[in-house]
């Protein structure tokens, strides 16, 4: 069984190729980033025109790659949300006409979601095995824990109450002068810094609060940086950025880490542990992970923690298989911009 993802709810335009065994036989991905860096954040309009003119040559270029047909597949699956809502219309729209033209079922599925089954692709252990798990999702838009008692059962457990994970980083590095995404450019940093050097407030203190929060420890970076700017004439020192940025990695890693520690103690029959999104990049994170957490983990390859459609057409061929493909026939459904956990699987 074959099944053909597409995303395009931000600033990425995917297409790929996946079968039953969550194999990948294409994935193409079209980067925006050149398109938005000057404005220092993904422009709404700009990616929703970028995608309308790289969707017909990358689905072509994906079914040539493959060296398959429209008619080899049997389900289609495209991000109906969340995201930017003109981005998300251009890849669902494509997708329908697709759908009508071939007579293909379409199933609508969730990004967010979607990342975790990011961790399953191109591996040959079984899926099921691993749950019920734990899973955390870190991007740009999102930190959100979740218990699932299978791979398509969500239950929120926690996000954030003001900034995502990722989000921290990249505005971090937008105020010491880094291009955006700046994730992976902290990082690198911060491998040169002393996280000791520069104290951090501890984000969501409580111990027994399972929420996520970020803005407070961007505001206190704001407030050091215009101190040591002072204090070094305007312009930082190179020691005085890798110190600034492995103190902030360590905190923004460190709340993810106990936040998840919280959580496994309150779900102990939790055999994994599925961290994804575009943090999940973070070989800081993985460090931690395995050196903190007492739970097998698992990452997706660092090509599919940024957003891709294998893990669109994945996640869809669990959700078609189990529901059949008489449930994705209808295709009188909206996009939606906002996280919405589905009915009955969560807060
Ligand atoms: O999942 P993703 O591609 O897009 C969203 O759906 O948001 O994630 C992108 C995010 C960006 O915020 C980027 O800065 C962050 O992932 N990121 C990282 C690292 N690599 C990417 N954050 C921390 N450390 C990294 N190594
Ligand atoms: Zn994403």
């Amino acid at each position: 069984m074959l099944g053909l993802g597409i995303e395009s709810s931000c600033d990425d335009t995917g297409f790929a190729i996946v079968d039953d065994q969550h194999r990948v036989l294409v994935s193409e991905v079209a980067s925006q980033i050149d398109c938005h860096r000057v404005f220092g954040g993904v422009v709404p309009e700009i990616a929703a025109r970028e995608h309308l003119q790289v969707l017909v040559p990358l689905y072509q270029k994906t079914l040539e790659a493959a060296r398959l047909s429209i008619e080899d597949i049997d389900y289609i699956a495209v991000t109906s949300g969340p995201g930017l809502v003109g981005s998300l219309l251009v890849g669902v729209s494509f997708a329908k006409g697709l759908a009508l033209a071939t007579g293909k079922p379409l199933v609508p599925v969730d990004h967010v979601h979607g990342h975790i089954h990011g961790a399953f692709l191109d591996t040959a252990e079984p899926v099921e095995a691993k749950f019920p798990a734990l899973a955390l999702v870190v991007s740009g838009g999102h930190t959100n824990l979740y218990w699932m008692e299978t791979p398509i059962h969500f239950s929120l457990l926690a996000s954030t109450i003001d900034d995502a994970c990722g989000e921290s980083f990249d505005k971090v590095a937008k105020m010491l002068g880094m291009e955006y995404p700046g994730g992976a450019k902290i990082e690198s940093w911060a491998k040169k810094g002393d996280p000791k050097k520069y104290l951090m407030p501890v984000m969501m203190k409580d111990r027994s609060q399972l929420q996520f929060s970020y803005s407070g420890l961007k505001t206190h970076v704001v407030y050091l940086l215009q101190r040591l700017q002072q204090e070094q004439g305007g312009v930082l020192s190179e020691a005085t950025i890798a110190d600034v940025c492995a103190a902030f990695q360590e905190e923004a890693l460190g709340q993810l880490i106990r936040k998840t520690k919280l959580a496994l103690a309150k779900y102990p029959t939790a055999k994994s542990l599925l961290v994804a999104g575009g943090v999940a990049a973070s070989g800081r994170l993985r460090e931690r992970v395995a050196q903190e957490l007492k739970i097998p983990a698992f990452f997706p390859q660092r090509a599919y923690c940024m957003d891709n459609a294998a893990m669109i057409a994945a996640y869809g061929g669990f959700l078609f298989r189990t529901q059949g493909a008489d449930a994705f026939r209808d295709l009188s459904w909206d996009v939606y911009s906002r996280y919405r956990p589905q009915l009955g699987q969560g807060a």
